[in-house]
């Protein structure tokens, strides 16, 4: 007994050794996190766990510690998590103790954004739809009701993390976590309450004692010892609220989020690096790429409303999981140069001077001699030469230079070293005899959905319900449907001269049905107002409104009051004006959700499907089915739906999102190429008007099989599934880039030593790699050292050209995987005295 309880002291003694060896002690002072007594620069990037699967977790965290992360940051997804009170989902996507785990498999830190309000683009952001029907309950606000809630959640996260020792003071991954999320931005419409609020919120989660700091974003009046960070395109400017608070940006957007019938926007990796570095050399020590991969809305989990499926935001790593480049490349080269610095930047704070109008040097300089300097020239139109410590520097106009040893450049943000890789929808025809449309048009089956009621759990009630409150969200679909007497009433009746019925909504589209044939729709964000011609008859007609919501808002003050649906005025008006009748104050019937729905036709085997031909095609609300192989190869699948409408797609059971390629991008504000420099806005790049937000819809690998694959799609307003494709997503095979004499060496060549650097460092280098590691270069399209114009895809030679571009560029690159060129008339003789020359190269690999 004694020995036995000797025994258990033992291993106690030996587990907190142990636990004391690993676990890290993470706090902060005014320049940094400080991990185990040493201050650290970090950067790191978003990844959101339930955006891609566990399959392609492990490649995707792969990818950003490659690309230069030290952690990754990830929102937890309440309503993914909860998403019925009290019963937790922490399987597949939601599966977040994995996510975590691989995480720290690979050797990154994690921050964990608990909120558990997140916005995030996410359905109603991240809260549970149940949360809104708790009595009394008022939203991010002073609340019992919501409080209590918000509490037992973050409890219930901060435990489970406790419970798997995740976080870094007990040895595991988690070095930082945030409670709420920007409330700051819109905290003045909850008045008085508003402070009351953070402050529970800040000792709610301090008294969790997770033993590592928190954070609070956009929140200048987050409460000691909570850490205010910086949200936005730019966070140089930015100071927190105390002297002993580190400089931290929680999110900078390397992109931006895109709307079902928008443009894509896209952000220029030359100012995104601009940003990153303009951060670190005004004091910061922790940036947070948000997103670093965006990934997909599987489901109905996007918000908004209008929020496509796709959540590539123009990331690092496209929603497929491939890099994007030379995004990635040229961020992972800005990475390498600020580690250089890392020595100098964590030792004291950057003395800034000014070297001329727009012009700024900022130096870190330590007592043991290392001195790092960041040099900028934040002009928008012209580049410039500045002298420092007594040499001269070429800076182009919006660029930071990075100096690790104050005298040698390791990185311009506006001189791109790596090459631009485009990636393509490869379309597969996927039946062994190519199948045509029309055959595999005859593999589809078919079930009409019933317009108007059908449902037993139908109901009545008086007048105009909101949707929201009606539906719980449990489905995007709700019908209103109403039966009329038109009894001899000629003002309605009259031939040739219509009926009008008059519809507003909320959103986000509706569909009205006459005497059961579609009659009109119309969508919108938070407003919809229909005037539909319409036929009555004498007699009954039945008028069945079937209102489709596109994900609930995410953001703002009371977003979670916001409604959609047929809230009214619903009137109906004789075209010649005179009488209308309210229709809104009448007994309407509603069906929450669609009969396909409830028996499960997505996701279970069902005898209605209806395979004989002709398919109907190009009317509203039909089920389809068909079983597909899949796409051969191991690259990302994706299927094309253009040639159908609007509607809900399932792949072997799982949903893969809202799909609406006839939702067409806004014709204005699209650039060809965008001019980097000068502030960024969110609609500043935009690219694809005039098209489909969305064709493309991601299917992840690990849910398919190799061949009878089931996809189940419900259309909304009527489409033709036989024009759907299947393909992959692959990176392209072109490589192109240009690298003038004026670019810094590769940042991977870097040395401190200045004997070896004077030597082997001076010169630049054009590296071009095939992004396929079986691939090698097999033709050089283009190749030009001299005054090359033009962007990739388009070289022209300029008056300057070496009559040995393209042979030398031949001779060093075909046949190989990658190949490295000297840019320097050294290599390339001398075409042009006295100017700054560039090669420019574009390549294929096969
Ligand atoms: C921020 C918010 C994020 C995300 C982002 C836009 O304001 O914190 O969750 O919504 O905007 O993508």
């Amino acid at each position: 007994m004694v020995q036995g309880r000797k025994m258990k002291m033992i291993l106690l003694l030996i587990i907190q050794i142990v636990m004391a060896a690993t676990a890290a002690n993470v706090t902060y002072d005014h320049r940094a996190l400080v991990i185990d007594g040493k201050r650290k620069v970090l950067i790191s990037g978003s990844i959101h766990y339930p955006r891609s699967t566990p399959e392609m977790w492990p490649d995707l965290i792969q990818k950003s510690k490659d690309g230069g992360l030290d952690v990754i940051e990830t929102y937890v997804f309440w309503s993914g998590h909860e998403p019925e009170k009290n019963k937790y989902n922490f399987e597949g996507r939601y599966d977040l103790v994995k996510f975590v785990k691989l995480v720290e498999e690979a050797g990154l830190y994690v921050h964990l954004r608990i909120g558990p309000y997140v916005c995030a683009e996410w359905n109603y952001g991240g809260f549970p739809v149940w949360l809104h029907f708790v009595p009394g309950i008022k939203f991010r606000t002073d609340n019992e009701p919501f409080k209590e809630e918000m509490q037992r959640f973050t409890t219930k996260i901060v435990d489970l993390m406790k419970q798997e020792k995740l976080y870094a003071s007990q040895g595991g991954p988690i070095i930082l976590s945030q409670i709420e999320n920007e409330y700051g931005n819109i905290d003045s419409a909850y008045g008085a309450a508003a402070k009351s609020y953070i402050k529970w919120s800040a000792s709610m989660a301090l008294s969790l004692d997770t033993g590592v700091p928190w954070n609070m974003c956009q929140q200048a009046d987050a409460p000691d010892p909570m850490i205010n960070t910086c949200n936005g395109f730019y966070c140089d400017q930015f100071t927190p609220n105390s002297n002993n608070k580190p400089k931290m940006w929680t999110e900078n957007w390397s992109g931006w989020f895109l709307g079902f019938g928008d443009p894509s926007p896209y952000r220029p990796v030359q100012d995104l690096a601009f940003a990153v570095a303009r951060f670190y050399q005004r004091g910061g020590t922790f940036q947070n790429y948000y997103m670093y991969h965006g990934g997909t809305n599987f489901d109905r989990t996007s918000g908004g409303p209008l929020i496509s499926t796709s959540y590539d935001y123009d990331a690092p790593i496209d929603e497929y999981g491939l890099l994007r480049q030379p995004k990635w490349g040229h961020l992972r080269d800005l990475h390498k140069a600020i580690k250089l610095c890392e020595d100098a930047l964590i030792a004291t704070d950057p003395t800034i001077t000014s070297l001329g109008s727009n012009l700024e040097a900022a130096v870190y300089k330590t007592s043991s001699g290392s001195c790092a300097a960041f040099l900028a020239n934040v002009g928008t139109k012209s580049d410039a030469n500045v002298s420092f410590n007594g040499k001269s520097y070429h800076l182009p106009a919006w660029s930071v230079s990075i100096l690790p040893d104050c005298k040698n450049v390791a990185f311009n943000t506006a001189k791109i070293n790596s090459a631009t890789e485009s990636t393509a929808y490869a379309r597969q025809s996927l039946k062994p005899d190519g199948g045509s449309s029309a055959e595999l048009g005859s593999q589809w089956s078919y079930i009409k959905e019933p317009i108007g009621i059908s449902k037993a759990d139908a109901f009545l009630k008086p007048g105009l319900l909101e949707q929201i409150n009606t539906t719980a969200d449990k489905s995007d679909y709700l019908w209103y449907s109403l039966r009329m007497d038109i009894k001899g009433d000629e003002t309605f009746l009259d031939e040739g001269s219509k009926a009008v019925l008059h519809i507003e909504s909320l959103g986000q589209v509706v569909y009205a049905f006459i005497n059961g044939k579609l009659a009109g729709s119309g969508h919108g964000k938070q407003k919809i107002s229909l005037d539909i011609p319409i036929n009555l008859v004498a007699g009954k007609n039945t008028v069945d409104l079937l209102s489709v919501t596109v994900g609930l808002a995410n953001y703002g003050a009371f977003f979670d009051l916001v409604g959609a649906g047929i809230t009214g005025p619903v009137t109906l008006k004789s075209a010649k004006g005179g009488s209308s009748i309210d229709l809104a104050s009448q007994q309407w019937t509603y069906q929450v959700g669609l009969k396909g729905e409830d028996t499960g036709l997505a996701t279970k085997d069902s005898s209605e499907w209806v395979s004989k031909s002709p398919l109907p095609t190009k009317q509203p609300l039909i089920w389809y089915k068909t079983t597909f192989d899949a796409p051969s190869g191991s690259e990302p699948v994706a299927i094309d739906f253009t040639g159908t409408g609007k509607g809900i797609a399932w792949v072997n059971g799982q949903s893969i999102g809202r799909y609406w390629p006839t939702s067409i991008a806004g014709n204005g504000g699209c650039t060809d190429s965008c001019d980097y420099r000068g502030s960024y806005r969110a609609n500043k790049c935009l690219k694809n008007c005039g098209k489909p937000s969305q064709t493309l819809y991601h299917v992840p690998r690990s849910w398919l099989k190799q061949s009878g694959n089931t996809l189940v799609l419900f259309e909304e307003m009527g489409g033709d599934p036989t024009q759907i494709s299947f393909g992959t997503k692959q990176t392209g095979s072109n490589l192109c880039l240009m690298v003038s004499q004026s670019h810094p060496p590769p940042v991977d060549t870097w040395t401190f030593d200045s004997k070896i650097s004077n030597r082997n460092r001076t010169r630049p280098v054009l590296s071009l790699q095939c992004p396929v590691s079986t691939q090698v270069i097999t033709s050089i399209k283009f190749a030009s050292f001299g005054t090359p114009q033009g962007t990739c895809g388009s070289f022209t030679r300029g008056s300057c050209n070496s009559s040995r571009s393209l042979s030398l560029v031949q001779k060093a690159c075909i046949g190989s995987r990658s190949c490295n060129i000297e840019v320097s008339t050294r290599v390339f003789g001398e075409p042009c005295r006295g100017v700054v020359k560039s090669l420019a190269v574009e390549a294929s690999c096969s």
